[in-house]
């Protein structure tokens, strides 16, 4: 079922979500079954349980080729619940991040470059990952939501901050 996405303003979107406690339960698959329709209805590169208003650690992301992000490198769809991140070294890089519950908006966002993350996947497995580059930048972003980060309030520069149909080409590219 393609869900209400909440957007920034709401106070859920500021909320520390919890831990996914109970795998294999038709409420987690309904959940995330939920996710990636609302995330491909939307054409979203992610979208994290926040977003619809479950205050849990969960959070999808993947795409072949999207039309939000034309330039990206495609990511493999992905599920990943009780996430843990470690940067693989101290090298950040910017670049430009939209969210479905910031519609019609794009900022400048620094991010770890090297990043490796591990958690569950849909069938209660640990998995592993090293990534970097926009892949790297997804997670970041999909997992600030779970500690109620939205990206703006990692913007360092506000004129890197604005609505997609004003931005010029130049500055959504570089
Ligand atoms: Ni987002």
């Amino acid at each position: 079922m393609i869900r209400n996405v909440l957007r920034m303003g709401d106070p859920r979107l500021l909320e520390k979500a919890q831990p996914v406690t109970a795998f294999n339960t038709p409420e987690l698959k309904q959940l995330l079954a939920d996710m990636r329709e609302t995330m491909d209805h939307l054409d979203g590169a992610g979208l994290a349980a926040p977003q619809i208003g479950v205050g849990l650690r969960v959070v999808v992301f993947g795409f072949e080729a999207n039309a939000r992000y034309p330039d990206a490198t495609p990511v493999p769809y992905s599920v990943l619940i009780n996430p843990q991140l470690i940067p693989l070294s101290d090298e950040t890089e910017e670049g430009w991040e939209g969210c479905l519950s910031l519609p019609g908006l794009r900022g400048v966002v620094p991010r770890w470059k090297h990043l490796r993350y591990s958690g569950w996947d849909a069938e209660g497995h640990l998995f592993e990952r090293e990534v970097e580059g926009f892949h790297a930048r997804v997670v970041q972003h999909e997992c600030d939501h779970l500690e109620g980060i939205l990206y703006p309030m990692r913007i360092k520069d506000l004129r890197s901050f604005g609505f997609v149909e004003e931005l010029s080409e130049r500055q959504q590219t570089e």
